[in-house]
């Protein structure tokens, strides 16, 4: 795929038919892994919807879905600081083979957050299942399952990744320029 002549959009880092062809892959281990089950992918607004649905239409196993939505906020130093549930899953987890399924997975503060949430619903397992991994920029370590795509320290969108809410809907992933991200 040339350039996307979209301002703001350095490259593109994946494209569509690589994104699919990685989650044809993940999708047939999960369903693997899980079989003779049925899985729930608890799913973090808004950033793993689009993920969240494409990974879904792959496995092939039994298969439930839910949401919640979050707010995170950084103290004036620019550290992540808290992370609260703003929309809360519409049903129990408790005895479910839950898969969290993130966008991405940066300081991982946010993810251990809701593994620790969830954790204390009793679901019968609890794995992560992430579309990207940035783990450069790890501070807390947590847990990661399922990556579809490891990325260099650069801020993406695309797939459900956003810069100020937009490029959410584009079909491949692409670097920032610096000076936007
Ligand atoms: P963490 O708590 O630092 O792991 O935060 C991860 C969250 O930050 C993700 O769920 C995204 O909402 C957001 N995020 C981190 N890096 C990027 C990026 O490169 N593009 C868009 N959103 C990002
Ligand atoms: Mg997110």
């Amino acid at each position: 795929m040339s350039a996307p002549a979209i301002p703001g959009i350095e490259r593109v880092l994946f494209t569509e038919e690589q994104i699919e062809a990685r989650l044809c892959e993940v999708a047939a281990e999960i369903s693997r892994n899980y079989a003779g089950r049925t899985v729930k992918l608890v799913g973090v607004l808004k950033g793993s919807v689009f993920f969240l649905t494409a990974l879904a239409r792959h496995i092939e196993v039994p298969l439930k879905i839910d949401f919640l939505g979050i707010s995170s906020f950084s103290n004036k130093s620019g550290s992540p600081g808290v992370v609260r549930i703003a929309k809360d899953l519409d049903e129990s987890i408790e005895g479910d083979d839950v898969i969290l399924v993130e966008d991405i997975v940066d300081t991982g503060f946010t993810l251990r957050y809701l593994l620790q949430n969830l954790a204390g619903r009793a679901p019968n397992s609890l794995a992560v299942c992430t579309f990207l991994d940035r783990n450069s920029r790890r501070i807390v370590q947590v847990p990661v399952d399922y990556r579809c795509f490891e990325i260099p320290d650069r801020f993406v969108v695309g797939f459900g990744l956003d810069y100020n809410q937009l490029y959410r809907n584009l079909g491949y992933v692409a670097v920032m320029k610096p000076d936007k991200g």
